[in-house]
């Protein structure tokens, strides 16, 4: 099937990265056919409210991704009052046909730019006149933190940081955070649930820097008195969200025929929100929560990873009663180096705000097994690789485990790069002083 039309999509330099070997390159730019998109539904939440007299301009950032994309469309559509701006790095996990509906929209635009780059966020700032801020945008997927977590630090401590800095000097009205559940670590089987004063406690790489990021953000709010709302979710699941996260790959999976690739035993459990009742629950927090406060978004779904086998294997009309069966369906591939049995906070502060969960489980499931039934194969490009069990990405690249051990170390790609004067990792003037000092060093 034709998923793309734009002359630029070639997967070859896609991005500006050059392909190496056996890998594939994602193109967040990439547009699907006129005639799939217009085919998609038009998803977003559907709470309203009055506008906001002191919010006009609204930066969104992430928003080429899952749960931002959503939030996007909503305040776009339902407040023509509000003028949203999608700032977004397009990372591998984004693609901007998660709002290209809004293309004609005169109150959207996009912008390309990265969080960690103060020249980028200034820019934005002062180009649209920003007054407030919701901040999605973080490298969020687990299972890459423990390859890769100087990226996560990187992105979402360190871009957090430049967004509150360039916040504080720019002045803004509200900056809403988006934060985790995994920020409290693992909560006992019968213990309670989790309120928004409950101590932080992470156990990965992903929920350190979720903990860290949030700790900027009580020091802004203390020290230079920003405008700051803080938000918790529980997982968030549905339609538009990137199929390297279990409920979407689990469904490309079997779309495709294939196994289900099980990490550990299946037991650990997740409390899951459907990104609808995300949204609604942001826009209640945004036009009806206080400043300076934290808010759980919390579901009352908590599910397993083998309970999510069994109900799509049954919304695929695949046996899966016997051991024969299941044997046949799902495959247990080792553990994370750790992973945290459960997570279970309360959300009655929310709940005072007025915001209830609409979507049960299975509903939403149902929903989402249909949108990637029709669309899951096209939205991101070729995700063949994604769907291995440990895939490794660097920027838009991604390879299965096998073959990125395969791929030369980076010592020996360094080494390469030197002899051979091509891709050198130096930059012109340390290879010229290094080549000084090897100099210098034969003559004494
Ligand atoms: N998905 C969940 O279940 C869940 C649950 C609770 C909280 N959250 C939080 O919600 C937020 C959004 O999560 P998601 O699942 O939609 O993520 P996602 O991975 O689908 O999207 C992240 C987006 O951020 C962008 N991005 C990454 N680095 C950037 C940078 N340096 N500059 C600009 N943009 C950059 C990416 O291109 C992508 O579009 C994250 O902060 C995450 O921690 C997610």
């Amino acid at each position: 099937m034709s998923a793309v039309e734009s002359p630029d999509c070639t997967p070859i330099e896609a991005n500006g990265v050059k392909h190496r070997r056996n890998s594939t390159i994602l193109n967040p730019r990439c547009y699907l056919t006129d005639e799939l998109w217009k085919q998609a539904p038009v998803l977003t939440g559907s709470t309203k409210f009055e506008p906001l007299d002191n919010a006009k301009n609204i930066l969104v950032t992430g928003g080429a991704g899952f749960i931002a994309c959503w939030f996007v469309r909503h305040l776009t559509l339902t407040y023509p009052h509000y003028h949203i701006i999608s700032f977004d790095k397009l990372d591998y996990c984004a693609t901007l046909n998660n709002t290209r509906i809004l293309d004609g929209c005169t109150n959207f635009t996009f912008e390309q730019g990265d969080i960690t780059l103060p020249v980028d966020v200034k820019r934005v700032l002062r180009k649209h006149k920003i007054d407030t801020i919701f901040h999605f945008a973080a490298q969020s997927h687990v299972d890459l933190s423990f390859g890769n977590s100087y990226q996560f630090t990187n992105t979402n401590v360190y871009g957090t940081h430049v967004l509150l800095e360039s916040s504080r000097e720019h002045g803004i009205t509200r900056f809403i955070h988006i934060s985790t559940d995994e920020v409290y670590g693992d909560v006992p089987i019968d213990a309670a649930d989790l309120s928004e004063t409950s101590l932080l406690a992470p156990t990965n790489p992903y929920s350190a820097s979720k903990a860290a990021a949030e700790m900027m953000v009580s020091a802004y709010r203390t020290s230079f008195k920003l405008p700051l709302i803080t938000v918790r979710s529980n997982n968030v699941y549905g339609p538009h969200q990137f199929p390297e996260k279990i409920i979407p790959k689990f469904i490309m999976l079997l779309q495709r025929r294939n196994k289900l690739l099980v990490h550990g035993d299946g037991s650990p459990t997740r409390r899951y929100v459907y990104a609808g009742d995300i949204v609604d629950a942001l826009d209640t927090i945004f036009h009806r929560g206080d400043i300076g406060q934290i808010y759980n978004i919390a579901s009352k779904d908590e599910i397993s990873n083998t309970e999510i086998c069994h109900k799509l294997l049954d919304m695929f009309g695949l046996p899966h009663l016997t051991t024969e069966d299941l044997e046949k369906r799902v495959q247990y591939t080792e553990d994370r180096p750790f992973n945290d049995q459960r997570y279970a906070t309360d959300g009655s502060k929310l709940a005072a705000l007025g915001w209830q969960q609409k979507t049960g489980f299975d509903d939403g499931l149902r929903t989402t097994v249909d949108w990637y039934r029709r669309f899951g194969e096209v939205w991101w490009g070729d995700i063949s690789r994604v769907l291995t069990p440990f895939p490794v990405v660097e920027g838009t690249e991604i390879w299965t485990q096998e073959e990125h051990e395969a791929l030369p170390s980076d010592d020996e790609g360094r080494l390469e790069g030197v002899n051979g004067q091509q891709d050198s990792p130096w930059t012109a003037d340390a290879l010229d002083h290094l080549q000084k000092m090897e100099g210098k060093s034969r003559e004494s």
